[in-house]
């Protein structure tokens, strides 16, 4: 028995030496030191032997047994670090390497203006109003019959307002303003909100004019609000959007929902004033519509015309972009062409 164990120690010592992997080396393990092995088998049989014989026998198989495992412990190491640093090698980066060119998306000119002009408004205490009070897809109620416009209104003919098919009196909108009805709706005065949103018109596509496009609504209702307070803020506005002061001028209009109302005129940046193509040579250029709201729009939602007045204003966002940056042609923002939307950076 003791030759056969350390024959044993010799067959199984030399096979874990000339294990090459740790996967060869696990099966050695499995082969020799399991509870089917042939040393296994030997420690059964020790019950079988005289004390005597048990006693150097059993000594011998431990002794045997934990050599082995030191053995297989210590190459099982050498073998794993080995692995590792086989590994390490072949997934070596070279950082010196150039990259890839990933070119980065920029922001659309529209979005850039929208985000520019809401955080003037911000800065002047307005806040975005909520998503649920601008839909796109408007009843012709809130877009027409609650600002007061008449029923037989020219804006409301079939070429000016697209009609949802097979659904009585659903549009896409024809302008942002319905935002302001939906918001004195839904909230006591005051009121100080902006509604940036994209409307339709059912227009014949030109350089001037789009069958859709952007406008921001602004809305401020509290006691004693007055034209001042309009014209306060719009010139505001109209500095920092702008980078600096600008000839404006307020042009007597009419709204249906507003009384007074006002057009906006700033300078035209192209020709300072001189007269040009961008302004038709009138030297001026016309950026919103605004006024005070009228009497009857407040009665419509609830309000007391004797308590509450406010103003409200409504601006192009496609027109603002287009004199701030000198473009000629609406249908640019529409049309997606990177050469023409990867020149707007920032945020
Ligand atoms: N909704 C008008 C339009 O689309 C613009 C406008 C004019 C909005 C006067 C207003 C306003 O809030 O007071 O032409």
């Amino acid at each position: 028995m003791k030759e056969k164990l350390e024959q044993l120690y010799q067959t199984i010592s030399a096979e874990i030496n000339n294990a090459a992997t740790v996967a060869e080396l696990e099966e050695v393990k499995n082969n020799h030191m399991s509870r089917k092995s042939e040393l296994n088998n030997i420690r059964k049989q020790l019950k079988d032997l005289s004390i005597e014989d048990k006693k150097i026998i059993g000594a011998l198989t431990n002794k045997i047994s934990q050599d082995l495992q030191t053995l297989l412990d210590e190459k099982q190491e050498v073998l794993k670090t080995a692995e590792r640093n086989e590994k390490l090698k072949s997934e070596v980066i070279d950082i010196t390497l150039p990259g890839d060119y990933l070119p980065s998306g920029k922001m659309h000119p529209i979005t850039k203006s929208i985000n520019e002009i809401v955080q003037i408004f911000q800065g002047m205490g307005f806040s975005v109003i909520k998503h649920e009070n601008s839909p796109e897809l408007e009843t012709e109620y809130v877009n027409f019959d609650m600002l007061n416009f008449p029923q037989d209104h020219p804006a409301r003919d079939m070429q000016d307002t697209f009609y949802v098919q097979d659904r009585d009196n659903v549009i896409l909108r024809s302008q942002t303003s319905g935002a302001q009805i939906r918001e004195m709706l839904s909230h006591k005065p005051p009121i100080r909100v902006i509604s940036p949103g994209r409307v339709f018109r059912c227009e014949t596509v030109s350089a001037r004019k789009h069958n859709q496009f952007h406008q921001i609504e602004g809305l401020l209702i509290d006691k004693d609000i007055t034209f001042a307070d309009l014209k306060g803020i719009l010139n505001e506005f109209i500095k920092i959007y702008f980078e600096g002061a600008r000839p404006t001028r307020l042009r007597n209009s009419f709204f249906p929902f507003t009384e007074p109302s006002c057009e906006v005129d700033v300078q035209c940046i192209m020709c300072n004033g001189k007269g040009c193509r961008v302004c038709s040579g009138s030297g001026w250029l016309e950026i919103l519509g605004a006024g005070m709201v009228d009497v009857n729009v407040l009665k419509n939602v609830g309000l007391d015309p004797e308590e509450y007045s406010g103003f409200a204003f409504g601006m192009g966002v496609e027109r603002m972009a287009m004199l701030k940056y000198a473009i000629d042609d609406i249908r640019l923002f529409f049309n997606n062409d990177i050469r023409f939307l990867s020149q707007f950076k920032g945020k």
